[in-house]
């Protein structure tokens, strides 16, 4: 192998000299400026990095530069043709196959040298071509529509972008070209670099050595900084009354994998650091993992102020649940598990900081800017106006981009010395230290009459929250609301308790525990309607909520209940499915064949927002005296559309075309607060933040040319044309004075849910919506094996009024390949699975079909009726994976995940084998 290269990179030749040993990412990223090319675990696991050498896919993280000496190399930027997009990039965004997009590279090149060998690849063959390259939000099935579509792409339809069109992506362009700037790819040149030191014990005391001593024997490092380098408060957390979390760990590790200190150095210097030779002495001491463990007696306690190691506690009830179980015609008891998930996204935390005076800027992935910025001020004990957060876009998140986690070690380096600093942290390291879907155990029992009418649920659940509180008080007031499912119980208690223990914290992450609570409340409303001689899906809708009927919490809705059209339309589907299911498996035992066929249904609501907590969203909306329409967008698109959204919602009320409207992203410097991307509130809350901000301009423009409210306004370059059936008027721009933002007409609107507090027994009005969804799976299961393939999913969800038909299509597809992660494979384990090669996540191949039907009951608080979706769209998959593995074999999975060894075990159970 040579130690120079000299290959040709998308068509033009390149020489690097000592680059033989090299990985071929690191090249092209660093040495050649090709950022498209992205790197998610430098393993081969993700396919991130996937490049063509001589047309053949490889993973440029595992080839080294001498590999390619001689040969071609093509990357995401060499798919252009004639500087014009390729007709595989428009398929991409005319199918909306493009999310966060951080997987977009990796799929657009497998798709190149497939479609270069096969220009008609049946779906199979698309999903086989691209299945090394994972996607965590698609859901896999638009890329593969993608694909297929190049050749017969149909004539695009003309779309202004109005409310309801399936418009792409207003933000997609940069991402099948590769220009999307990503935490990873926005670091300056000059930046010196930083790598933590972490814990590599569950709980641990330590002493750190000679740092100074440490620095000058490794030329190239420039700082050690550890607890007593943080300028402010060594403290950081979500909520921030329960904030506990430091930045650095002082004196006792919590966790495995908590920061103790951070190294700054030159590039080559941290590159090259084993961070097993920095100087510090570990104890190892006792630790608990669980909330037995943690619960027990003489476990250590995390926490002073947090006797027996519980965070909170949550309650919700109503009437009398335990005689209406006692006196129930039919009761059913059981008590379900669920493990750790990792949010598994495809680029790992990065970004970097610098100092400007008195000021620290802070750039790089995150979900949130304003509360970012609100625990960095505390970190680094500066005024809010001196600390900015600048998102890069965002390649992936899904709750856990929400919580500090690189930023502070980035902005305390360049504070200190000067000069911007930069972080990426490694795949290991981040499914290490960063934030968890909580484990649960839950207890649940429910009774109903003899008609099949639910009577009482009472349900416990303990939630393991690791060693910080991140978001578990957010869990445990949430789930007892939601431990129902969307159905009417007039009897009904809800406990549950979050519990800290010596692991990563658990944060937010899609549903915020009720995923979890979903799968026991749906197995048994399952297990129920058996007892009471009901078909499952009537039972169902005999109990499901409705206009009218008051929640667990006593809160009423007169409109905007769409739970009963969504199981409705899921029952011609239904039907069918459980006649072949029958007609299958009577097959299949005549013949003596082990496969056996089921049907389920799982069902979710999902309250969008914070739960009886203010939750306001501002939007700006300016006109420039060019007559261009600015949106200042800060509801961070993390891949979920809110960009997009936004932009329809303004245009729609405006009356313009959504591509004329100038969007300006997230920056704590130049956009208001819009609120964290979380809790399926960005739709809603933004997007009637939108909506009001886009009617005072509106009543502005309209004020200020004296015409009536029906007068329709239309833009052009330098004016602003007002006319109804009467008049019209002409605003010559340049005439205006600019204010101090430079609009010639500005305005900005805050929308805040109206929500009340709950009383001591959680009856209140907690959420101003709810989205409501239902989904059916059709599986076959080797009860030999204990396998599971899904053969369809059909998904019915409202959503009030669909926005953008294809992004919500993209949302239910992407959260139910989440949901069938959870369901059948994923479980982190603490200390094990820090990879993406013994932590697996669904690939092409175990997603099956998905028939989409979009329901839209109107909700008169969200802005032309919408709803939140992105949450619920997760819920009811697991729960209708278990009942379909029930319908066909018996077998009761009461622990996820469902893999082949448990649903055999379960089988042999019902068998009467063990
Ligand atoms: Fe594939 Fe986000 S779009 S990982």
């Amino acid at each position: 192998m040579s130690d120079g290269v000299s290959a040709t990179v998308n068509g033009k030749p390149v020489s690097m000299a000592g680059a033989g040993t090299r990985r071929l990412s690191e090249l092209l990223r660093h040495d050649l400026d090709l950022k498209g090319t992205k790197v998610g675990c430098d393993a081969g696991d993700c396919g991130a990095c996937t490049v063509l050498i001589d047309g053949e896919t490889a993973c440029a993280c595992l080839v080294a530069g001498g590999q390619v000496d001689g040969h071609a190399v093509t990357t995401v930027e060499g798919l252009r043709a004639n500087g014009s997009l390729s007709a595989l990039q428009e398929s991409f965004l005319r199918h909306g196959a493009a999310q966060c997009g951080i997987c977009t590279p990796g799929m657009l090149v497998s798709a190149r040298a497939l479609l270069d060998r096969n220009s008609r690849p049946s779906r199979v063959e698309v999903q086989d071509a691209l299945g090394g390259v994972l996607c965590r939000c698609t859901g896999y099935a638009k890329i593969v529509d993608a694909v297929m579509d190049v050749i017969d792409a149909p004539a695009t339809a003309n779309l202004r972008g109005g409310v309801g069109e399936p418009i792409r992506h207003v933000d997609g362009v940069p991402k099948v070209t590769g220009e999307t700037i990503y935490g990873a790819d926005c670091v300056p040149a000059d930046a010196v670099w930083v790598r933590v030191i972490r814990s590599p014990h569950h709980r641990a005391g330590f002493k750190i050595g000679d740092k100074q001593g440490f620095v000058a024997g490794h030329p190239g490092l420039i700082a050690v900084f550890d607890a007593r380098d943080v300028p402010g408060r060594n403290r950081h957390g979500t909520i921030a009354p329960f904030a506990d979390q430091p930045v650095f760990a002082e004196k006792i590790a919590r966790f495995k994998g908590e920061a103790v200190a951070a190294v700054a150095g030159e590039r080559e210097a941290i590159m090259a650091l084993d961070v097993r030779d920095f100087p510090v002495e570990w104890q190892a001491l006792d630790h608990c993992l669980t909330p037995d463990e943690a619960l027990g007696q003489g476990a250590p306690v995390l926490h002073e102020t947090r006797p027996d190691n519980v965070l909170v506690r949550g309650l919700v009830r109503r009437g009398d649940p335990d005689a209406a179980i006692a006196s129930a015609a039919h009761a059913v008891s059981a008590r379900f598990s669920t493990p750790f998930i990792e949010h598994g996204y495809i680029e790992p935390e990065a970004g970097f900081a610098r100092r400007a005076g008195d000021r620290i800027e802070i750039h790089g992935c995150t979900q949130t800017a304003h509360m970012n910025r609100d625990d960095m001020i505390g970190i680094m004990g500066l005024d809010p106006d001196n600390v900015r957060i600048v998102p890069s876009a965002c390649g992936g998140g899904f709750g856990s981009k929400l919580d500090i986690s690189w930023q502070p070690y980035v902005a305390i380096a360049a504070w200190v010395l000067g000069r911007p600093a930069a972080i990426i942290y490694t795949r290991g390291e981040s499914m290490q230290s960063t934030t968890k879907r909580h484990p649960s155990e839950i207890e649940l029992s429910v009774g109903c009459d003899v008609d099949g009418r639910v009577t009482g649920m009472a349900f416990s659940g303990t939630f393991n929250t690791g060693a910080y509180a991140s978001w578990g008080p957010t869990v445990a007031n949430r789930v007892p609301v939601h431990a129902s499912g969307p159905y009417h119980v007039e009897n009904y208690r809800a406990e549950s308790v979050a519990v800290h223990t010596n692991c990563a914290p658990s944060g937010a992450f899609r549903g915020f525990g009720v995923p979890q609570s979903a799968i026991a409340q749906e197995s048994l409303f399952d297990e129920l309607a058996d007892k009471a001689g009901i078909d499952r899906l009537e039972f169902r809708l005999l109990n499901a909520l409705d206009d009218g009927l008051p929640t667990v919490t006593g809160q009423v809705f007169e409109t905007g209940v769409g739970i009963k059209p969504c199981l409705e339309a899921l029952r011609p589907r239904w039907r069918e499915a459980l006649e072949a299911a029958i007609a299958f498996n009577r097959t299949a035992e005549e013949s003596g064949s082990s496969l056996r066929r089921g049907a389920g249904i799982g069902t979710c609501w999902y309250g969008c927002g914070n739960t009886s907590l203010p939750n306001p969203s501002t939007m700006r909306i300016g006109v420039k005296a060019d007559g261009t329409l600015v949106l200042h967008q800060g509801a961070i698109d993390i891949g979920q559309g809110s960009n997009t959204v936004m932009s329809q919602i303004l245009a729609e009320t405006l009356g313009v075309a959504a591509e004329a409207i100038m969007l300006v992203g997230a920056d704590t410097d130049v956009t208001p607060d819009a609120g964290k991307t979380s809790a399926s509130r960005q739709t809603f809350v933004s997007g009637r933040a939108t909506l009001k901000s886009a009617l005072a301009l509106k009543a502005q423009i309209l004020r200020h040319a004296n015409v009536s409210d029906k007068a329709q306004l239309t833009f052009e370059p330098g004016r602003i044309t007002v006319g109804d059936d009467m008049a019209t008027a002409r605003i010559e721009l340049a005439d205006l004075p600019a204010n101090e933002f430079g609009y010639v007409f500005m305005s900005e609107e805050t929308y805040d849910p109206p929500t009340k507090p709950m009383d001591e027994n959680g009856q209140g009005d907690p959420y101003a919506l709810y989205g409501y969804g239902a989904q059916m799976v059709e599986l076959t299961v080797d009860t030999r094996l204990g396998t599971v393939k899904l053969d369809r999913i059909t998904a019915a969800h409202d959503v009030g009024q669909a926005i953008n038909p294809m992004l919500v299509e993209g949302q239910i597809e992407g959260g139910i390949a989440q949901g069938i992660g959870l369901a059948l494979m994923e479980e982190f384990l603490p200390g094990r699975t820090e990879n993406l090669h013994d932590y697996l996540i669904p690939t092409f191949g175990d997603v099956p079909p998905i028939d989409s039907i979009v329901v839209e009951v109107p909700d008169g608080e969200g802005p032309y009726g919408a709803k939140g979706l992105g949450e619920h769209v997760l819920i009811p998959t697991a729960p209708a994976i278990l009942n379909a593995i029930r319908a066909a074999t018996g077998a009761r999975l009461r622990h996820l995940p469902a893999t082949p060894d448990r649903v055999l075990s379960a089988i042999r159970e019902v068998d009467g084998h063990e």
